[in-house]
């Protein structure tokens, strides 16, 4: 029997925004806004050889109970201009930017992706999601909002036009003459046509280097999962412990074979946080320090009734949890992504736990709040990460720094060296795409038949 080949470890760099994982109390955590700061963690990321460097999206500040949700005051800058500009001060990393497509039209999206692809020589990437609710909506008088399962049909029509919009010029459209310079032989019009979209016009930029950007996915339904398996080069997920990713793993891989897809044609990112410390025990009471900043009494309170849908200010942040029954239709909180599906569920596992644990609300929040944490010395992060890596758990993580713009200068110096050391992770670029660095092909490397299959 030969030995299953050791899995590459692929890393990825979550830029911090309105995360709540983000410690803005912190007196090294800088702005989210200035250029110097996405500046300085894609320059991180390139230093530790990552794959790519990643932007969450947010069109409308999330509101609870009325205000503006304390984390998103500091805004967002638009994702293109940002993206566009890394590309100027990086070489070989991915760029990756999250775009609704339930609000944008595929014309202009396939326009943007590909001008960003050609900007950084082939490292563009697009993390498609569909928005979760009606109150983003409303910042977009057409496209507005749509139900779940027409948002999923709008973006399968969205990166199909997309995809026909990059691929309508031939491969020898662009003619270089000394003489005349450069210009185009004929470029036919892309016809697209389906229930959402008429595009009947020449596409207006040449292929790009990736000829496709890569296509992320971060939508967790049946829906979401099947999108992903059939469209998607990689999905973004929160399943990021052991079990859960092993699950996770196997189900959207399980989905690819009806799609004529192979194995490794998807790869599966889950979001990771992470501390170090010289000693365990340091690197243990480091975590708890940052989980305290992270849930301040007023954060716990503010999530509880999310869950709750009530107001629950009169609670003790330190007391027990709340004795009142939750409001399945309330809308206490707008614009969040609901991870939480059935609250009735939920807080009756919540009570339970809390009564078994003997935790108080806080301290039940920062233990349920928990994402995937590596916890350890850089030696026992790299193991971690790598034993998820190695037992099919995901095929590499975004990691999400705490602290904004420097939470990944310890990692880069002090994990990924191990992570080399066990030969689980890339000593060197070797490709110049982000393609290459995911082990992707070019689109068009696909044979005919495969092309048929998964358009
Ligand atoms: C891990 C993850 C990350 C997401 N990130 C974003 C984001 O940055 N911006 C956004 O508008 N939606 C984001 N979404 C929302 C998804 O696009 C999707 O609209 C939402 O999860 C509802 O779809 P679903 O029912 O398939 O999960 C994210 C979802 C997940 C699961």
């Amino acid at each position: 029997m030969t030995a299953k080949p050791r899995k590459q470890v692929h890393l990825a760099a979550h830029f911090p925004g309105v995360n709540n994982t983000t410690v803005w109390a912190d007196p090294a955590s800088k702005s989210q806004v200035e250029f110097a700061s996405f500046e300085h963690l894609a320059r991180t990321a390139e230093r530790g050889l990552f794959d790519f460097f990643f932007l969450a999206e947010g069109l409308r500040l999330r509101e609870h109970r009325g205000r503006i949700h304390d984390l998103d005051v500091v805004g967002r800058p638009d994702t293109f201009t940002v993206l566009d500009a890394l590309a100027a001060v990086t070489d070989r990393l991915g760029l990756a930017g999250t775009i609704n497509s339930t609000y944008n039209e595929p014309f202009e999206l396939a326009k943007q992706f590909a001008a960003l692809d050609h900007l950084s020589g082939g490292r563009a990437a697009w993390n498609v999601v569909t928005s979760s609710d009606a109150f983003t909506g409303e910042n977009f008088r057409r496209g507005g909002y749509l139900e779940h399962a027409q948002r999923y049909r709008r973006a399968a029509e969205v990166v199909e036009a997309s995809r026909a919009l990059w691929d309508s010029w031939p491969a020898d459209a662009l003619v270089v003459d000394r003489e005349r310079g450069v210009f185009a032989r004929e470029i036919p019009a892309t016809s697209f046509h389906s229930t959402q979209f008429d595009i009947e016009a020449p596409f207006v930029t040449p292929p790009s280097p990736q000829g496709h950007p890569v296509l992320l996915q971060a939508g967790d339904s049946d829906e979401g999962r099947e999108f992903g398996a059939r469209t998607a080069d990689a999905i973004f997920t929160v399943h990021g412990t052991l079990e859960a990713g092993q699950r996770f793993y196997a189900d959207v891989k399980g989905r690819l074979a009806k799609y004529g897809r192979g194995h490794d044609e998807l790869l599966v990112f889950p979001a990771a946080t992470f501390v170090l410390g010289d000693t365990e025990a340091e690197a243990h009471e480091r975590a708890r320090h940052i989980r305290y900043q992270q849930v301040s009494p007023q954060t716990a309170i503010a999530f509880l009734e999310q869950v709750w849908g009530r107001e629950l200010s009169g609670y003790d942040p330190d007391g027990p949890l709340p004795d009142v029954e939750p409001d399945a239709t309330s809308e206490i909180t707008r614009g969040r992504v609901r991870h939480t599906k059935d609250p009735l569920a939920v807080v009756k596992s919540w009570r339970e736990r809390a009564e078994a644990e003997g935790l108080s609300i806080r301290e039940l929040v920062i233990e349920v709040t928990a994402r995937q944490q590596f916890i350890g010395t850089p030696g026992q992060v790299a193991a971690q990460i790598d034993h998820y890596v190695q037992s099919d758990a995901a095929d590499g993580f975004i990691l999400v720094p705490h602290l904004t713009p420097a939470g990944l200068d310890e990692f880069v110096d002090l994990v990924v060296p191990e992570l080399q050391e066990r030969g689980s992770f890339r000593t060197a670029y070797t490709g110049t795409t982000l393609r290459d660095h995911l082990g992707l092909r070019h689109p068009h490397h696909r044979t005919a038949a495969e092309g048929a299959r998964a358009s």
